[in-house]
């Protein structure tokens, strides 16, 4: 079965308002090189910005989270799915590791904010990933089951027919260590496999991108395993050379 081959940077709390600008230009410009669908998703600030300098180039803009309340109410400091969807936003980051584990969200949380999103017209780029320590101890795949069956449990497999999954290692993400091809495409099969479970059709078309320590050099052999529909990219997404690079390795 053919899935979108798909690249998408996640810029975390980096950079200024003229960076963001002059990244998403430069992006824009690269773009049609790019075989991959890319997605940018700047910090919230920037967003209407970033919008705006991606023009009419097929990037699309993603938040990096959204708030696990409907639309609008007395949530300081929140935003809302509508609210990025009405900004352009196509996108949207749920359940990264740094949000799961500095900020306390549970499996059954980020499993709210994924059919928010959802409910929002947005893609929910749902992230998943075991620390060092359950890798260690053998909790791998049990730890990525309870994530991604917090979502079906919640909201059903069908959820996930419009909906991309990131597998990001926690001791992969920003150290350096990026895990191996062979390590990538097991944890990318067995998560396939769980969705199979309950319905084969969805989940030979679900696009899971690799996310930890991508770069442009290890990006092609990540990308030419079987399950591996492509990439989150963290910091090396924040240099248009670097993150188009990586892109260009997705075919
Ligand atoms: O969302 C992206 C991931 O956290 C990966 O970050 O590429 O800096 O390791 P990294």
């Amino acid at each position: 079965m053919t899935r979108p081959t798909i690249v998408a940077g996640n810029w975390k709390m980096h950079g200024n308002l003229g960076m963001a600008e002059n990244l998403a230009e430069a992006i824009a410009a690269g773009a049609s090189e790019s075989k991959a669908k890319l997605i940018v998703c700047p910090p919230y600030p920037y967003l209407d910005a970033v919008v705006r300098a991606l023009g009419d180039s097929d990037v699309h803009v993603g938040g990096q989270n959204l708030a696990d309340q409907p639309d609008s109410g007395a949530f300081t400091g929140e935003v809302s799915g509508t609210m990025l969807r009405d900004i352009g936003c196509w996108h949207v980051i749920v359940g990264h590791s740094e949000r799961r584990s500095l900020y306390g969200e549970s499996n059954e949380q980020v499993a709210t904010k994924f059919g928010l999103a959802r409910d929002a017209g947005l893609v929910p780029i749902l992230c998943v990933g075991e620390t060092l320590e359950e890798r260690e101890q053998g909790q791998m795949e049990s730890v990525l089951k309870a994530q991604l069956e917090a979502v079906v449990r919640m909201h059903g497999v069908d959820a996930l027919q419009d909906a991309i999954v990131a597998y990001e290692p926690v001791w992969a993400i920003g150290t350096g260590k990026t895990a191996s091809p062979d390590q990538a495409q097991a944890a990318h099969a067995f998560l396939r496999q769980q969705v199979a479970a309950h319905n084969a059709t969805i989940a030979g078309v679900l696009p899971i991108l690799y996310g930890g320590s991508v770069k442009p050099g290890n990006a092609p052999e990540l990308f030419a395993q079987p399950d591996v529909d492509g990439g989150l990219i963290g910091g090396a997404s924040l240099k248009s050379e670097d993150f188009l690079a990586i892109a260009a390795a997705a075919s």
